[in-house]
């Protein structure tokens, strides 16, 4: 993976919109990522960010803005979940100027076929963004075909949900299912059998979204 540590933030504009005019003093942003957002503040006078981050592979892009604002940056590789007991350990005297939730995947994660959250390249089911205690091969191999049905309607929204979930299940009374291709054939078995009018592209995204959302524990 190449260290682009001056990519612009996809909200750079919206950011700069919403804390203009910057004031001085404590920001944190809680989805570190490249650390777009966390340099944009930090090129601003008399500011100093808390940045945290549950994906430890983006600790090589922290360690870059450390050298360059030493005394004005700290990085922590927590859940944002974690934030009150963060604060708490610092004893924070004043109260911070703005908290920054740039929710999602960072592209640095989605364009690794290592980290196996794309369907468009092929890697191991793995799908976690940092501090999980499950990842997408636990789910789509241990999880019953109710429960795979379940997920699969109510956060993808995917009308073959049934379908996809009973396909999956039969599939691993051959074999585990190991890769996100072979999870994507699946799905689009599913939608050719149901001869639907679909879009690849849709259909893999919906239910790789529900499975990241389970396995990263979006909602809690
Ligand atoms: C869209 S990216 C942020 C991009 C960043 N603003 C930038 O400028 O490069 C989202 C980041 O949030 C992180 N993230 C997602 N959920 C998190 C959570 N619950 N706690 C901490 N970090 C989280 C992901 O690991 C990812 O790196």
């Amino acid at each position: 993976m190449s260290l682009e540590l001056n990519h612009i933030p996809v909200m750079s504009e919206e950011i700069d919109n919403i804390l203009a005019p910057y004031k001085s003093g404590l920001y944190i942003d809680c989805t570190f990522g490249g650390g777009g957002v966390t340099r944009r503040i930090l090129s601003k006078k008399n500011t100093k960010i808390i940045s945290i981050d549950r994906d430890n592979f983006v600790d090589s892009f922290s360690k870059e803005i450390s050298k360059e604002y030493n005394n004005r940056f700290e990085f922590i590789v927590d859940k944002f979940s974690n934030l009150q007991n963060i604060l708490k350990e610092r004893n924070l005297q004043k109260i911070p100027v703005a908290i920054i939730f740039d929710l999602g995947l960072s592209s640095f994660q989605i364009d690794d076929p290592e980290r196996g959250f794309s369907y468009r390249q092929d890697g191991l089911l793995k799908m976690t963004m940092g501090k999980n205690n499950i990842s997408a091969h636990d789910i789509v191999n241990k999880l019953d075909q109710k429960d795979l049905k379940n997920i699969f309607n109510l956060f993808g929204e995917d009308k073959d949900s049934a379908l996809i979930a009973k396909l999956i299940i039969q599939k691993r009374q051959d074999k585990q299912i190991s890769s996100t291709h072979e999870l994507a054939e699946i799905i689009l078995r599913a939608k050719r059998y149901k001869n639907n009018k679909y879009n690849k592209i849709d259909s893999c995204a919906k239910i790789f979204q529900s499975i990241i959302m389970i396995v990263n524990q979006e909602l809690t």
